[in-house]
């Protein structure tokens, strides 16, 4: 049985407690985390914590504890459950209240929750080696899709509709550009371009994003940060998405078109290879 981590406490997770009261579970009052695990390390650990200061910011709450003691947290469960590859979930709310659309005052404590996920093959997956389907939905999120918040039901909703319309994840598009994957951040190559929605509240602003993006321009690759559309991802030669939990995926068909000849392109298999060494090489 996993350890997951409860408001200060380490236990067996059928024995972890969260109360009904909880504003993440009335309200989605809360924000999420998700940071992969390589050989035993976490992967851009600084990063996810700096973003998650920010979400927790964006909603008016504090972070529950600093960075080296998150952290440790992690690093604790990681070795507690033996995970090599695998995921580290980290929630945080604003806690337990009466319910109230105002936020209460005072503050309650919030309710901090880590835990788990092994994954084998992560890093050597096959869905990375035979590239990715995608069908395009419009994007019916709130607006603010910068704040990580666990109100993921819409998401949710598109990966199924993408499943029974047999591909395996969802393109959002609003006022004709895609926005993002479902829970990845979307990128085509035009010509020698790689190209990426900017940056913005339409979109996350993806940790793995920021990384292959650097890395992209130290190898001299050329990058725009722009809208693109459907028709033109279904042009383009290559498609890729990226995030903490898939590293950098190529996509081969949009709504039914493969992309250049269907297989995954140049490109994306040399930024995944190139994050997942850097990754390897600056796990914590
Ligand atoms: N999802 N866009 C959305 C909507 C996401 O949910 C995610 C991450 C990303 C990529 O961000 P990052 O590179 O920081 O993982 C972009 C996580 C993995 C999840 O919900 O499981």
């Amino acid at each position: 049985m996993r350890t997951v981590y409860v408001n200060g406490d380490y236990v067996p997770e059928a024995e972890a407690r969260v109360s009904v009261f909880d504003r993440g579970f009335l309200f989605a009052d809360g924000v999420y985390e998700v940071t992969s695990v390589l050989g035993g390390k976490l992967i851009d650990f600084d990063g996810h914590a700096a973003r998650l200061e920010r979400s927790l910011a964006e909603l008016d709450m504090p972070m529950p504890m600093d960075a080296d003691a998150l952290l440790a947290v992690h690093r604790r469960l990681v070795e507690e459950n033996g995970i090599d590859e695998g995921l580290v979930y980290l929630q945080v709310t604003r806690g337990a209240a009466d319910r109230d659309f105002a936020y209460p005052d005072p503050a309650p404590a919030q309710t901090v929750v880590l835990f788990t996920q092994e994954k084998p093959g992560l890093a050597d997956s096959p869905a990375a080696a035979r590239g990715i389907r995608v069908v395009s939905i419009p994007d019916r999120r709130w607006a603010r899709r910068d704040i990580k918040t666990v109100q993921l039901l819409y998401p949710s909703m598109g990966k199924m509709e993408a499943k029974g319309r047999g591909a395996d994840d969802a393109w959002m598009v609003e006022d004709g550009a895609v926005t993002e994957g479902t829970s990845n951040n979307a990128y085509i190559v035009v010509g020698d371009t790689i190209v990426t929605r900017h940056l913005g509240e339409e979109i996350l602003h993806g940790i793995t994003r920021a990384a292959v993006l650097r890395m992209a321009r130290e190898a001299q690759m050329r990058v725009e940060e722009r809208a693109f559309t459907i028709e033109e991802a279904q042009g383009a030669t290559e498609a890729f998405v990226t995030s903490a939990s898939t590293f950098v995926t190529p996509v081969v068909e949009i709504d039914g078109a493969p992309v250049g000849d269907g297989t995954p392109g140049p490109v994306a298999r040399r930024l995944r290879e190139i994050y997942l060494d850097e990754a390897r090489a600056k796990g914590r």
